[in-house]
């Protein structure tokens, strides 16, 4: 019996430590890319839960990138708010583990096209996908 419960608690710590490490070593590239051709640049500032990247100028033609790791949990969401004139000013999730574990399995490509409108670009199918802006 004691033996038993040495080996179930072994096993248990076991399988916390292997899918803890893979979860770890899953590492993501986020992109987003001023595709708006208007010569001006668009103004972006993402963040997640506890990480706030800050506010970047983006050029036109130009990009944003950053990594991270998806968190143990699979809990991890960067969010960003990007304007590019006073009449323009959006929302959009960025990554979330939730909803981006296939579609960005190593990276997550977004550009705001010339009509001012997001693209992300889906790994699984490859394509890339009008995706609506969420109110700020
Ligand atoms: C914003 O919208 C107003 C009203 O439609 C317009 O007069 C103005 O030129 C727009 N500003 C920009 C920067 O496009």
């Amino acid at each position: 019996m004691k033996t038993f419960k040495f080996n179930f608690y072994f096993l248990f710590l076991l399988t916390i430590l292997v899918s803890g490490s893979c979860s770890l070593a899953r590492r993501i590239q986020v992109h987003v890319i001023n595709m708006l051709s208007s010569g001006f640049p668009m103004t972006l500032h993402c963040q997640s839960h506890d990480n706030d990247l800050g506010q970047s100028i983006v050029d036109d033609g130009e990009q944003v990138n950053w990594n991270f790791r998806v968190n143990f949990w699979g809990t991890t969401l960067f969010y960003c708010d990007v304007k590019w004139d006073s009449n323009n000013s959006y929302h959009f999730i960025a990554y979330d583990a939730d909803r981006d574990h296939r579609r960005c399995r190593s990276e997550c490509w977004w550009m705001i096209s010339k009509e001012g409108l997001l693209y992300g670009y889906n790994q699984e199918s490859e394509y890339w996908e009008l995706v609506p802006f969420t109110n700020a």
